[in-house]
């Protein structure tokens, strides 16, 4: 099993000031026990995890986007490639095309929108473009799987938006590559209660 230092040391220690993303500043991190957030257990973050539409206006500490895309990276990938990219949207009139792109659903407009985009040329593998291209898909969803579970071991809600035309995203944000997801994150206005689900023993299909 992985220990959390790994994700502490990830964010502390293995880049110099000057090579962060997101500088942190001491002050920020003040008031949270960040060993007691990396120790967070899962299961309550999953079993506590529902999707959210209604965020505050509030923005995300820089430190909480480093843990969300520290843990984004430590999902698995095809053969190790990464074959996935991930957009952080902080334009605001990109994020308006973005609700454009995604049928007109508003709270895509989030305080945190994160694009999720398959880079199946990242796989270097020895198949055809379209096992590579499966593998890219998987690639970035999961990673946006795992961001989504950040989020919320961080105090922070999301809704996943899989209803986007492909080619409006990829206008707005200025890439070829194909988008999966966009990971739309922030504080919610009101907890919500998860949902709930069919039985196990519907879902589960032993042969
Ligand atoms: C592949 C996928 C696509 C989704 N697309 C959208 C979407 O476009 N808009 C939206 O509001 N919610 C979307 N959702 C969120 C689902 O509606 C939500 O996860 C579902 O209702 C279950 O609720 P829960 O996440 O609270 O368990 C999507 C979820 C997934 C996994």
């Amino acid at each position: 099993m992985s220990s959390p230092n790994d994700i502490l040391n990830r964010l502390f220690k293995e880049t110099t000031p000057q090579d962060r993303l997101y500088p942190k500043k001491d002050k920020e991190i003040q008031g949270f026990d960040l060993e007691e957030i990396l120790n967070t257990n899962i299961y309550n973050v999953m079993l506590n995890r529902r999707s959210q539409r209604k965020f505050e206006a509030r923005e995300i500490e820089d430190w909480k986007l480093e843990i969300i895309f520290a843990a984004a990276d430590t999902a698995p990938t095809a053969g190790g490639f990464q074959g996935f990219e991930i957009f952080h949207i902080k334009n605001s009139d990109i994020k308006l095309k973005l609700v454009s792109a995604a049928n007109n659903q508003p709270y895509v407009n989030a305080p945190l929108v994160l694009v999720f985009c398959m880079n199946p040329t990242r796989v270097k593998m020895n198949f055809g473009p379209n096992i590579l291209k499966k593998f890219s898909i998987q690639d970035a969803t999961l990673a946006a799987a795992y961001a989504q579970l950040a989020a919320h071991s961080l105090g922070l809600s999301s809704i996943w938006i899989g209803m986007i035309d492909e080619k409006k995203v990829m206008e707005a944000i200025n890439t070829d590559l194909i988008p999966s997801s966009i990971l739309c994150i922030g504080y919610p206005k009101k907890l919500l209660q998860p949902k709930p689900k069919r039985a196990l023993s519907e879902l589960i299909h032993v042969v």
